[in-house]
């Protein structure tokens, strides 16, 4: 098999990891004072900084000379220009695409896409200007003052997050004083078992409510049925035909306009998006219509050219550089080297407490494989465990572990260095400085250990505190839609940068698709039939959904 971990720079690297095993990080900072201002970036107000990481210059060297090994400034290349770097589907991934400014071409197979991409911003701003402006009315003929996205994965993590982080953002024109003034009420729903959409129905009044239907596929079973309750509940409420009910009171966005027409959505509620457009990379297309719909097609707009902004970065700055290779690379260090197989997510900031759930999606099912794009299976690892937590709230949960525990975690600590102006209150500005205070504290225990500590020696076994928890500090000046862009598509320029070293597809996600096929064979089994072709738990488990007594004792 040809791998790179056969290559020259990995067992460079290799040997390198033996030896910094030996050399605790709080040591690299005592023999270098110039460890911050050597191991930290800044792109505009996002800085990130690398100098809590277990590793020196020479380390950064041999990763550089591995992405270099691995051809990554070609692919970078190759997935800007539109090649179908999605091998298994045969498509490329142009979520870059969709921030371009206006102005700025992309074209594919000989079509300047950036043409679709602008009408299509087009048409999503004049569907929020209807809503905004009172002139989208439902079957009483009041106007809409509610919207619920029926989505999942992709087509609701990202909108989510997006209007939880950017919720604050003070209205800086038309289109966001419009939005604040007409004050959508936004809600998501996923989840299959209908439990949230359940919860909501019960307090929404029909005659007022958008749904969305954000489906990529238009297929997903868990948003299909989401639908067909929501419509269902309206059809109770109003005395107008299904076909009036569909066209007042949804939306489709997806990339399968004759699927939503069959379901009854009429051409001028769709909203379209294209196959080039991965459902994880999907928030900057259509499918941020509630980001748009609560917070102004403007605040949507700058959080496009925040992520536009990262991805010229990324594009242009030489590796060495280069913020998200240079994520990637620390993150290929200390899963392939230093043997880390747990990654924290640690927003220290209530606004991004949707980030760790983003993240697992984008991280986990892009880079959740085991087989290259050749078809062989990898001799080595690829995705750690990503999971996160409000940083504060994670301190009185699971710190304990990263502090003390066997495992070791690679962590990401999220925060703005500035949040709220001088018209909030004493106490709640004290609480930012707070919160502040617990970002740096915990990121410089995990990392240098009580070693920070004078007499930490004197301690007795058990309040040791080891250290040596690589961790990397993003900090962005404020949290704006701007700065949200930059962040996002860091992320996502890093998980791209480490598929590209592991060899694998980062853009395909093959590993769902069998549980749906067998959930669906599964469904007819529910009533009892048919058991024999099943494995003993499996159909001892419908026995017992059907009244057999099997087991208790
Ligand atoms: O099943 C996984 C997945 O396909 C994700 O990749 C995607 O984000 C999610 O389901 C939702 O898919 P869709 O947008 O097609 O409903």
């Amino acid at each position: 098999m040809n791998t790179i971990s056969a290559g020259p720079h990995w067992q460079a690297l290799q040997a390198l990891a033996e030896n910094q095993r030996l050399q605790p990080i709080h040591q690299l900072f005592s023999e270098n004072p110039e460890r911050f201002s050597q191991l930290s970036f800044r792109l505009g107000a996002l800085l990130v900084d690398f100098s809590k990481q277990h590793y020196q210059q020479e380390t950064i060297e041999q990763l550089i000379a591995l992405a270099e090994e691995s051809e990554l400034p070609s692919w970078i290349d190759k997935l800007f220009a539109g090649v179908e770097v999605n091998h298994t589907e045969n498509r490329p991934a142009l979520h870059t695409a969709l921030r371009l400014p206006e102005g700025r071409e992309c074209f594919l197979d000989g079509q300047n896409i950036s043409i679709d991409v602008q009408e299509n911003l087009k048409r999503m701003e004049e569907l929020v200007n209807h809503i905004h402006t009172g002139q989208w009315r439902g079957f009483s003929g009041e106007a809409i003052n509610t919207v619920v996205n029926i989505g999942v994965g992709g087509s609701d993590l990202g909108p989510l997050m997006a209007c939880n982080a950017l919720a604050e953002t003070p209205a800086r024109d038309d289109s966001s004083q419009l939005a604040q003034q007409a004050a959508i009420d936004v809600h998501f729903v996923s989840s299959m078992d209908g439990s949230q959409l359940a919860d909501l129905l019960k307090v929404l009044n029909p005659a007022r409510t958008l749904f969305v239907i954000a489906s990529k596929s238009f297929t997903t079973i868990d948003t299909m049925a989401n639908a067909a309750t929501a419509k269902e509940w309206l059809c109770k409420h109003a005395n107008c035909s299904d076909t009036a009910l569909v066209a007042r009171h949804f939306i489709g966005v997806s990339s399968k306009p004759e699927k939503m027409l069959d379901w009854g959505i009429p051409k001028q509620n769709q909203l379209e998006f294209w196959e080039w457009t991965g459902g994880r990379y999907s928030m900057w297309s259509a499918i941020g219509l509630l980001i748009a719909l609560k917070l102004g097609m403007s605040t949507f707009k700058d959080m496009l050219a925040g992520a536009h902004n990262m991805d010229e970065h990324f594009r242009l700055t030489p590796l060495k550089e280069n913020i998200p290779v240079l994520l990637a690379l620390t993150g290929i260090w200390n899963i392939n080297f230093l043997n880390i197989g747990a990654h924290a997510i640690l927003p220290y900031d209530g606004r991004l407490k949707n980030l760790p759930a983003y993240l697992e999606q984008l991280e986990m099912e892009s880079n959740g494989k085991s087989v290259n794009r050749q078809g062989e299976t990898v001799d080595y690892n690829t995705c750690p465990i990503l999971w996160g937590e409000i940083g504060t709230n994670a301190q009185h949960a699971f710190y304990q572990l990263l502090h003390q525990g066997t495992e070791a975690v690679m962590c990401d600590f999220i925060v703005a260095a500035k949040r709220y102006g001088p018209d909030a209150s004493q106490e709640l500005r004290h609480q930012h400085q707070l919160n502040l205070a617990n970002c740096f504290a915990q990121s410089r225990i995990l990392a240098l250990g009580d070693s920070v500590l004078e007499d930490a020696h004197t301690a007795p076994a058990h309040k040791r505190y080891q250290g040596n928890q690589p961790c990397t500090t993003i900090m962005l000046n404020e949290l704006s839609p701007f700065t949200f862009g930059q962040l996002i598509a860091m992320y996502e320029h890093k998980v791209f940068v480490q598929s590209v070293i592991w060899g694998i597809n980062p853009f395909d996600q093959w590993g769902v698709e069998l549980g749906k096929q067998v959930a669906t064979n599964l469904l007819g089994q529910l009533d009892g039939e048919n058991l024999e072709t099943l494995d003993a738990s499996t159909a001892g488990l419908i026995k017992t959904i059907n009244g057999d007594k099997v087991g208790v004792m």
